[in-house]
């Protein structure tokens, strides 16, 4: 394939390769979780969100520099119509594996067409399994929706399926039994992933709520007994264990008691076109004129270096007010 042509490993001025991608496509979402303030699926795509033919630029120049993965993320990359055709356009330029994150909630009615473009894995949201708890959590969301979509994903073979919780204090720490109870006899990854300050929420509050993934995992140990430990790629941001016995796994994503900054592998683009070199720095480089430029791919390829260049050895994991809130970004 002409654009699948690899050129060049990108690598950061920390020798960190740099090879996977988080592609948000959309600010909107279905669900409003009390950690996140998107904007309505309602409402219709603000003027400026990236379009199917730019992801396809911006994918080919990726693929360029060496890109292996994308996920695509929000807000919601369901409630995105023209998905499919990104995910197609993923395959087209020979991106090796194409994922998504998402809720769920529309994903029993769009599956087959999203694995026709090309779709090979999904990563579910489901930070409780107990209705009401989730209902709460999402404003009005119903967690028999993720379980239709769980089972639809196994059906069309997309494995391995790992499901999202955010720990919060004060509102899911009575589910890290059962949520990882699932991965007894499912071959699911249950993954606990520390609450980040990416909300704009009130400092003390958010240290009040915040729960390090250590007191999780002792938490789950009282009841299960020592987890085992999984060898697992040093670059994936999960760590892995296992329930001794037990059909899947467990995974913990603890970005603030224990960074990962400098296995990082990754660049987000967010839905208006700005590069973030780190989730957890403000630091933002609108790329919206590569986009418009004569040559898009090749003007999109020095604005992916000079992102890379700029992509800071630390994150700042500390509670402060941020620009932007987790919405458009998408995890
Ligand atoms: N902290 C940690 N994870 C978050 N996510 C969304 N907001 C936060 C936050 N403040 C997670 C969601 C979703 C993924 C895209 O990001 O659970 O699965």
């Amino acid at each position: 394939m002409q654009h699948g042509n690899v050129t060049m490993k990108l690598l950061d001025n920390y020798g960190r390769l740099i090879k996977d991608l988080r592609l948000s496509v959309t600010p909107r979402c279905n669900l409003h979780c009390l950690y996140c303030q998107p904007l309505d699926w309602e409402q219709s795509e603000p003027p400026g969100t990236i379009s199917v033919e730019e992801v396809r630029n911006f994918l080919t120049a990726m693929r360029m520099l060496g890109l292996e993965a994308v996920r695509f993320t929000g807000g919601e990359p369901l409630v995105r119509k023209e998905l499919a055709q990104m995910i197609e356009a993923a395959r087209e330029v020979g991106v090796p594996d194409i994922a998504i994150t998402t809720n769920g909630m529309l994903f029993k009615r769009k599956a087959k067409d999203l694995v026709a473009a090309g779709l090979q894995r999904i990563n579910l949201s489901m930070d409780s399994v107990t209705p009401e708890v989730f209902r709460t959590m999402t404003r009005g969301g119903e967690v028999r929706r993720v379980w239709e979509a769980i089972e639809t994903a196994w059906e069309l073979g997309l494995e391995p399926v790992k499901i999202n919780a955010v720990m919060i204090r004060g509102m899911n720490q009575g589910e890290v039994i059962p949520l990882a109870k699932l991965s007894l006899d499912k071959p699911l990854q249950v993954r606990f992933l520390e609450y980040m300050h990416l909300d704009n929420s009130n400092p003390e509050v958010y240290q009040q709520r915040f729960i390090a993934g250590a007191e999780t995992k002792a938490h789950l140990e009282r009841e299960f007994g020592p987890l085992e430990k999984l060898e697992t790629d040093p670059s994936a941001p999960a760590r892995v264990y296992k329930i001794p016995g037990s059909l899947g796994t467990i995974g913990f994503i603890n970005p603030v008691s224990e960074a990962f900054c400098s296995s990082c592998s990754r660049l987000r683009l967010t839905s208006d076109k700005k590069i973030r070199p780190c989730l957890l720095t403000d630091l933002e480089l609108d790329i919206s004129g590569a986009f418009a430029a004569e040559k898009p791919v090749e003007a999109l390829v020095d604005a992916i270096l000079l992102a890379t260049d700029r992509k800071p050895a630390f994150g700042n994991t500390l509670p402060k007010l941020r620009e932007r809130v987790m919405v458009g970004i998408g995890g």
